[in-house]
């Protein structure tokens, strides 16, 4: 049986800054999906929660395509959710789209709650490099 691929719009490509991403609240439990917009107007889907200590990638810097995590830096690609080497470990990513000017996502990707294991929670020490502790 074939299998029509589902597509569900998220929001209007102007809501995604340019260089920056937008939230997608997926429902309680669930991490939320990050779309981001790098400079030359590539789009990506990327769940929201570093594979470091779980900081909200949404929030961290945008260059190339990469995003740097706001807590402890490590880089992420954004087309493949791995963290740059040295570090290690991936946010898992979801199929994304551009059509007449909306942001769609895979439905059955985005419905699926198969999520990543949750990150170790960052000690709430404030000299906390997240250097370390792997
Ligand atoms: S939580 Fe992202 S680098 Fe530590």
């Amino acid at each position: 049986m074939l299998m029509s691929m589902q597509w569900i719009e998220v929001c209007a490509v102007d809501e995604v800054p340019r260089e920056g991403a937008r939230v997608i609240e997926r429902g309680r439990g669930v991490a939320s999906v990050a779309i981001f917009r790098c400079g030359d107007d590539a789009f990506f889907a990327v769940e929201d929660r570093c594979p470091h200590r779980g900081g909200p990638l949404s929030q961290g810097i945008v260059y190339g395509h990469r995003v740097a995590c706001p807590l402890h830096n490590w880089s992420i690609e954004l087309e493949t959710g791995q963290a740059v080497a040295p570090d290690q470990g991936s946010a898992r990513t979801y199929p994304l789209r551009v059509a007449r000017g909306r942001i769609c996502l895979q439905a059955s990707a985005l419905a699926s709650h198969d999520v990543s294991p949750a990150p170790p929670a960052c000690p709430t020490s404030s000299a906390c490099s997240g250097r370390h502790g792997r």
